[in-house]
């Protein structure tokens, strides 16, 4: 039987399921060239702020448990005008790149996505859910803010634009979120980041594992796939295949990567996998998918995708 991953996001083809997420190893030109190198399907480049930035103090990332991670970098990273000069240098691996872009105001939400609008990536992904800066809550659980950030990144040019999202654990605020992002035309949306403000604690030590927020950080891994996957599902249900979804948390092999699609994904980014696994972890997660297909009798995304059967 003859089996293809290749997916879209938005209308962009991807020739596989798997990419890789905003967030580890995808910060320096050498780690996104690798990420090209890689089976990853797309690159997705670590989240810019106008400035550069060095981040959190350290320790402020930990592995807690064998497949998650806590941690607060605070978006380090080598400020915007890199990354647009990146997403040109990096067109040479023939797939799409991805940009990801915060502000901490509106205005910079806006500059940055216009400027990416003018740059060679193929998506631009708003980060409107980043748990680790001090003193700043996370936009995206603030449905009045996100309305006028959206007001904003809707006046832009051709390049389909994206939401990353916090993770939300009640249907009201499903429903409010679903309902902005049809307003506001949003082409994809990518969740969910980890969960903010999780609290890990060292009891021979007495302390905390990571040292930014008094021990305050996103989780993520296997332990968060399953707030992972009922975002994506409500989201799917509510978005009714207007809006692409990337499933985003706990990605660990190809059967996770098969439940995501039978939730409704249209493809998937890891983190996690690709911190504790490296470059070779897209190549693995693709094959298990293929299995979970082939075992299933699915031969592409979009036979499979959606297909979750309730009891
Ligand atoms: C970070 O750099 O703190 C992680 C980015 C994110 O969670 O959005």
């Amino acid at each position: 039987m003859s089996i293809s991953t290749a997916t879209n996001i938005a209308g962009v083809p991807l020739a596989s399921y798997v990419c890789n997420a905003s967030g580890p190893k995808c910060t320096s030109y050498e780690e996104l060239a690798e990420l090209g190198r890689s089976k990853s399907s797309a690159i997705v480049m670590k989240t810019c702020t106008i400035l550069p930035r060095k981040g959190n103090p350290e320790p402020r990332l930990a592995h807690v448990g064998k497949n998650r991670l806590l941690q607060s970098m605070g978006l380090p990273n080598l400020g915007y005008e890199k990354y647009i000069g990146f997403s040109k240098k990096l067109k040479k691996y023939g797939k799409p790149v991805i940009a990801s872009i915060a502000g901490f105001t509106l205005d910079e939400y806006d500059a940055l996505a216009h400027a990416f609008q003018k740059s060679d990536a193929a998506l631009i992904e708003i980060n409107a859910s980043c748990p680790n800066i001090k003193g700043k809550s996370q936009i995206g659980y603030d449905f009045g803010q996100m309305r006028d950030l959206l007001s904003l990144a809707c006046d832009r040019g051709g390049k389909p634009v994206g939401l990353k999202l916090p993770p939300y654990f009640d249907p009201v605020h499903w429903d409010i979120m679903s309902e902005l992002i049809l307003e506001y035309n949003i082409s994809f949306i990518s969740c969910i980041n980890s969960i903010g403000n999780t609290l890990v604690i060292d009891p021979w030590k007495r302390s905390t594992v990571i040292k930014p927020k008094k021990g305050l950080g996103g989780l993520s891994g296997e332990t968060i796939k399953p707030i992972a996957l009922a975002n994506v599902q409500a989201f799917y249900e509510r978005l009714m295949g207007q809006v692409s979804i990337f499933g985003v948390g706990g990605i660990m092999n190809g059967i996770d990567a098969f439940e995501f699609l039978l939730a409704g994904a249209d493809a998937v980014q890891v983190g996690t996998s690709l911190e504790l696994e490296g470059a070779g972890c897209f190549g693995h997660l693709d094959a298990g998918l293929r299995t979970m297909m082939e075992y299933h009798h699915f031969s592409s995304i979009a036979e499979a995708k959606g297909k979750l059967s309730y009891l």
